[in-house]
């Protein structure tokens, strides 16, 4: 029985949470994971790479724009930028993306 209830609640818990939660808690250690696997072939997503394409801008520098807002950049990122591979990002990968990019920010 009771491992009955935790199969039914655990999912339901994880609908409501998408469902409600208007900024579900980014997790930008994640994001961190996401970008060197996803966007480092052509940003330079962390201080210590030492090599990307020229003319993209690094995550630093998309961080330090005056109008960062990662609430904006996670919805930028949902829909895959020109010359961008097409990523199937989800809702919380972008999120955890945009937190990885706004803790660059100083
Ligand atoms: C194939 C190369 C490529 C990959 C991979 C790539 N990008 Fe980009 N990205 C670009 C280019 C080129 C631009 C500049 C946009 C333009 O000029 O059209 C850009 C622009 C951006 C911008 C906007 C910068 C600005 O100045 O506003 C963001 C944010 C961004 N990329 C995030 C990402 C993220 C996050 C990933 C990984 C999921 C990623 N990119 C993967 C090539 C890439």
């Amino acid at each position: 029985m009771r491992a009955f209830a935790r199969r039914i609640w655990l999912p339901l818990a994880t609908i409501a949470n998408l469902g409600i939660s208007p900024a579900p808690a980014a997790d930008a250690g994640h994001g961190a994971d996401l970008a060197r696997r996803w966007c480092a072939s052509c940003h330079l997503v962390t201080s210590s790479q030492a090599q990307a394409s020229a003319d993209v801008p690094s995550f630093a520098s998309v961080a330090r724009k005056p109008d960062f807002n990662p609430e904006k950049l996670a919805f930028f990122l949902l829909d895959p930028h020109p010359k961008m591979p097409n990523f199937p990002l989800s809702r919380t990968e972008a999120a955890d993306l945009a937190a990885y990019i706004g803790s660059l920010r100083q």
